[in-house]
């Protein structure tokens, strides 16, 4: 079997972390990892199949010193700008969970379960999607496919590991009464509606991303969509409530059905029994969860979901990885 020399951008970070875990988990054929960070962590060491390899700082030089197959990065907007053409250029492909490639009309943002297609054999960047919006596009794209979606209206309930380290030592430091350094205000026994920054209409970039990344990956620049994204003090996995809204009658048992029978999707819905999915609970879990399928009794034809997934997993990681995967199934 082919191996490949692999490079994680942003490899100490949340993602990038667990890139690693899921690189080995999938025992993904890496001959050689290259993990890039800032000057900071240039020179430590990190563990991976059982090798140490030494942390390298992300410059052009140490980047065209190297022939890498496939860069995954998750080291921020900025960071992709700069250095993802440096390693297309230099032969590699990347996939990018930085929201900098992502609505460029030529660059596939691509969720493997739904859009696999979009990747182009001869494209050098690949974007991953916001987190929130690769747990919502895995329950929605069957039903679109099946029933064809008018309207979706997202409500969400966000983890703080979704912003990084930093976020994540605001809650677990917040508890101790720190004062917060990553979010506005504390998130400990708090709720903040507000991710990413504010736009001139109002919403938030958080949820512009949730609404135009959905459009794209489903393929469908019609529907109607809007968005209220909230930060919540949670460590591991973000919950959305998606009202959904059909072009034609639907019924939630059709939904339930359409759901149970969909890859890399787990139907949790027994509210007899109190069976509901819950991010506690399925942290560190690759699938994504649905529960609470009810009829939206206000109208037409409506069905409302609960959805939870991992984050920094489905999110993130592993999403990522499934791409590389698929690269290498195609090849
Ligand atoms: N957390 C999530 O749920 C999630 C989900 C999807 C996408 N993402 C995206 O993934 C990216 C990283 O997120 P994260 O949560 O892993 O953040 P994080 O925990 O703060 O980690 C950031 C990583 O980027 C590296 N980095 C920062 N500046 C750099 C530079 N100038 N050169 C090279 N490396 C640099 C850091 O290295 P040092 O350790 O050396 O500072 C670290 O490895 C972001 O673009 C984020 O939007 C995050």
């Amino acid at each position: 079997m082919k191996q490949y020399t692999v490079a994680v951008v942003g490899a100490t970070g949340m993602v990038g972390r667990k890139m690693l875990q899921v690189l080995e988990e999938r025992k993904v054929p890496v001959i050689e990892l290259v993990p890039f960070a800032s000057k900071r962590s240039a020179g430590g060491k990190i563990k991976f199949n059982g090798k140490e390899f030494e942390i390298v700082e992300l410059t052009e030089e140490n980047v065209r010193a190297r022939k890498i197959d496939f860069a995954l990065f998750s080291a921020g907007a900025s960071v992709s700008k700069q250095f993802a053409p440096i390693f297309a250029e230099c032969g590699a492909v990347v996939i990018d969970n930085s929201s900098q490639w992502r609505m460029e009309p030529n660059i596939p943002l691509v969720v493997p379960e739904v859009n696999p297609h979009a990747i182009k054999k001869e494209s050098g960047i690949i974007a991953n999607p916001n987190c929130s919006t690769i747990q919502a596009v895995v329950a929605l794209a069957p039903l679109h496919r099946k029933f064809g979606i008018k309207r979706i209206v997202y409500s969400t309930y966000q983890a703080v590991s979704g912003a990084g380290l930093s976020g994540y030592n605001d809650l677990a430091d917040g508890i101790n009464g720190a004062a917060p350094k990553k979010f506005p205000l504390p998130i400990f026994g708090n709720v903040l509606p507000h991710i990413d920054v504010f736009l001139p209409n109002g919403y938030t970039k958080e949820e512009e991303k949730m609404i135009n990344e959905t459009r794209k990956i489903l393929g469908d620049q019609t529907l109607r969509i809007t968005a209220t994204t909230v930060r919540v003090p949670v460590y591991y996995g973000h919950s959305e409530s998606i009202n959904i809204e059909f072009k034609t009658p639907v019924t939630a048992k059709q939904v339930r059905e359409a759901l149970e029978n969909t890859k890399g999707i787990v139907v949790m819905d027994d509210t007899e029994k109190g069976v509901y999915p819950t991010p506690r609970e399925l942290a560190d879990r690759d699938e994504v969860f649905v529960g609470r399928i009810r009829q939206d009794e206000s109208v037409e034809s409506g069905v409302n979901l609960w959805v939870v997934a991992d984050n920094i997993r489905k999110g993130a990681a592993t999403n990522a990885v499934q791409i590389l995967e698929h690269i290498i199934a195609e090849r």
